[in-house]
């Protein structure tokens, strides 16, 4: 059995890639599947964490005793969070949130055009969840994410500045067995004073134990 280390903690997760309509039938979305921070939530849950889930994916089986809350865009996640952040003790968002929305999502279904025409979506920046969540905390540990195909460190380093959170766990998603849809991934903990762990190729639920371990200083 797990060493009970989050015992009385309260730890919420975000998982999934964001869905950001166009219509009510067309959106724009990424390949995140949802599975590292499904991970992030099961161990929590095992080292005796209150554990909740905010996830963009109604196809995951949920973690036995973690509770879930579905949700679509990166408005309706920031606000998910936001209000649950006064009672928090960890925030980890695993989500792969999409920096843009559609400026007009349509009510209706978007009808064809005249054949050889051309259509333009507008895009609006969406808001920086993890960011924002950086400037508001207390004594809150914020963990965030980060996907890279180049610079890892470089850029990982820049975002646990940037944002202001705790920790990032940074990985390289052009690397095959890990990241985005696969069931194994590589990552490297990066945290404050410089600190860097690289963690060998591994499950995502084996990620999940060693980050957690090492955000919570028993390893
Ligand atoms: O997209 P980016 O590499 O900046 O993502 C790094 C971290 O920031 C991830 O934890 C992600 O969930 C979070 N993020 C967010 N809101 C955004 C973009 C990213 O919370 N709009």
């Amino acid at each position: 059995s797990l060493p009970q280390v989050l015992s009385g903690k309260r730890v919420l997760v975000t998982a999934g890639g964001t869905v950001e309509r166009i219509d009510p039938v067309r959106y724009i979305s990424n390949d995140s599947s949802g599975k590292m921070g499904y991970a992030m939530a099961r161990v929590a849950s095992w080292l005796g964490a209150d554990v909740q889930l905010v996830s963009t994916n109604r196809a995951l089986a949920t973690p036995l005793g973690v509770a879930v809350q579905y949700v679509e865009s990166a408005q309706e996640m920031q606000a998910a969070v936001t209000s649950e952040f006064a009672q928090l003790d960890y925030v980890v968002k695993a989500a792969a949130v999409s920096d843009y929305r559609v400026r007009n999502a349509r009510g209706h279904k978007m009808k064809k055009a005249e054949t050889g025409s051309e259509t333009t979506i507008e895009l609006v920046e969406n808001p920086d969840i993890l960011a924002g969540l950086g400037a508001m905390k207390e004594h809150q540990i914020v963990i965030g994410f980060a996907a890279e195909t180049q610079n890892l460190l470089e850029y990982a380093q820049a975002k646990l500045q940037k944002k202001n959170a705790d920790w990032i766990i940074a990985n390289d998603v052009s690397e095959a067995g890990a990241g985005f849809n696969v069931e194994t991934n590589r990552v490297t903990i990066i945290g404050k004073e410089n600190l860097i762990k690289e963690l060998k190729h591994m499950s995502k639920l084996d990620t999940a134990l060693a980050v957690w371990k090492t955000i919570t200083g028993i390893e």
